[in-house]
């Protein structure tokens, strides 16, 4: 059995990073989150995966192209305009082998029981099984009703906190038979999530599989980096054991230094003098951290630095991306690819900062 796995959206809550690195490429623990992906699909029990793409391919086939996985099968099914979530499977149709199908949103961190969820699929007489997993606030996700036999008897868009009458909502993985995909129109524009799943609900053929195993997905940088926590932290995957104090051993460690594991330092990244690396971080190859600098809780791509002094807490800095000296970046901001934070700045609540941009160094005068 093979997974259509969703890869083709722009990740549009998750720019700038997403205007040069495709969300499913995005690092977690420096392994780039289709790694994470393959993983999860093998566990499963499945035997190849065809990636519908759209949105900057090139780098994930790169990824994937001459990679041995063990025989595990990757096609590719490549968009040149936008089909949303349908057409994109649809689009793949060509790949499969006429069985049911898997079908995984491109950007779903998760320890769900796929093998199960496949095998209560198969029981059934459900055309599609759709995953849920539970989340403490409901009132940001479409919400999906079941009843006491898991058949699907109401999706809630985005409800009001009084109106709120489940906290489960569609964790992205679903088991479909092929019946689904002729469902489908081919070459144009479709939502396997608004055209298709309210269609089998009325029918009563759409079944749900509730799972409480780890679910994250990785859409916005809030989610990012607390996925990027919960891998450093060892909180997803299936228990094995880890290095927690993952330092390369090219990495340039100067004096006085202080790495807090959990972290991942990839190769030929430099901390200078006096530097501090603080827990639950991740630094891309290349990075440079120079003397004093902090940098807690946060992911660098490859090639970012963090100069003499500056500060980056809770945030994301992008490829080749540089805050200058004495800055302070904090409280979930995001830099785009090569963007510079000009020394002196303050940059905190979610700041989002485009590729390439340069703010001017800011007065230290008090
Ligand atoms: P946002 O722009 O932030 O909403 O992100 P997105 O469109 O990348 O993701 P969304 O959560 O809306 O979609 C769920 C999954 O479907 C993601 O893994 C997307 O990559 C994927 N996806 C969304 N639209 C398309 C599409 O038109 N074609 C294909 N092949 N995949 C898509």
């Amino acid at each position: 059995m093979k997974a259509i796995v969703l890869v083709g959206g722009q990740g549009s809550r998750l720019r700038p990073i997403t205007y040069d690195v495709p969300k499913a490429m995005v690092p977690l623990r420096n392994r780039p989150f289709m790694a994470f992906m393959v993983e999860f699909l093998r566990a499963g029990g499945l035997g190849g995966a065809v990636l519908s793409l759209g949105y900057l391919p090139d780098p994930i086939q790169e990824y994937f192209d001459g990679r041995n996985l063990d025989g595990f099968s990757i096609d590719y099914a490549v968009e040149d305009r936008a089909l949303g979530t349908a057409g994109g499977i649809k689009n793949a149709e060509e790949y499969l082998d006429g069985g049911p199908v898997v079908v995984v949103n491109g950007d779903v961190l998760s320890g769900v029981r796929l093998s199960e969820a496949i095998a209560k699929h198969k029981e059934s007489d459900a055309l599609a099984t759709i995953t849920l997993t539970s989340v403490e606030d409901p009132t940001a996700y479409g919400l999906v009703e079941v009843d006491h036999d898991m058949l699907v008897r109401r999706f809630l868009e985005k409800p009001a906190a009084d109106e709120v009458t489940t906290n489960l909502i569609n964790a992205g993985i679903y088991v479909l038979e092929p019946e689904v995909l002729n469902m489908i129109p081919a070459g144009r524009e479709f939502s396997i999530e608004r055209e298709i799943f309210p269609y089998l609900q009325a029918e009563g053929r759409l079944r749900a599989y509730v799972s409480s195993s780890y679910w994250k997905d990785i859409g916005t940088p809030r989610s990012y980096l607390a996925a990027s926590h919960d891998v450093l932290s060892g909180a997803v995957g299936a228990g094995e054991s880890f290095d927690f104090l993952q330092v390369a051993p090219s990495a340039e460690i100067g004096k006085g230094v202080k790495v807090l594991p959990p972290v991942s330092v990839a190769p030929g990244c430099v901390l200078e003098n006096g530097a501090t690396v603080g827990g639950r971080s991740s630094l891309g190859r290349g990075c440079r951290i120079g003397e004093d600098a902090i940098v807690e809780g946060s992911i660098l791509f490859d090639g970012a630095e963090v100069e003499t002094g500056a500060v980056v807490r809770g945030s994301i800095i992008g490829p080749g991306a540089r805050v200058g000296q004495d800055a302070i970046v904090r409280g979930l901001s995001v830099l785009g690819a090569r963007c510079v934070v000009g020394e002196g700045n303050v940059l905190d609540q979610g700041v989002r900062i485009n590729p390439g941009v340069v703010l001017p160094p800011r007065s230290m005068s008090f």
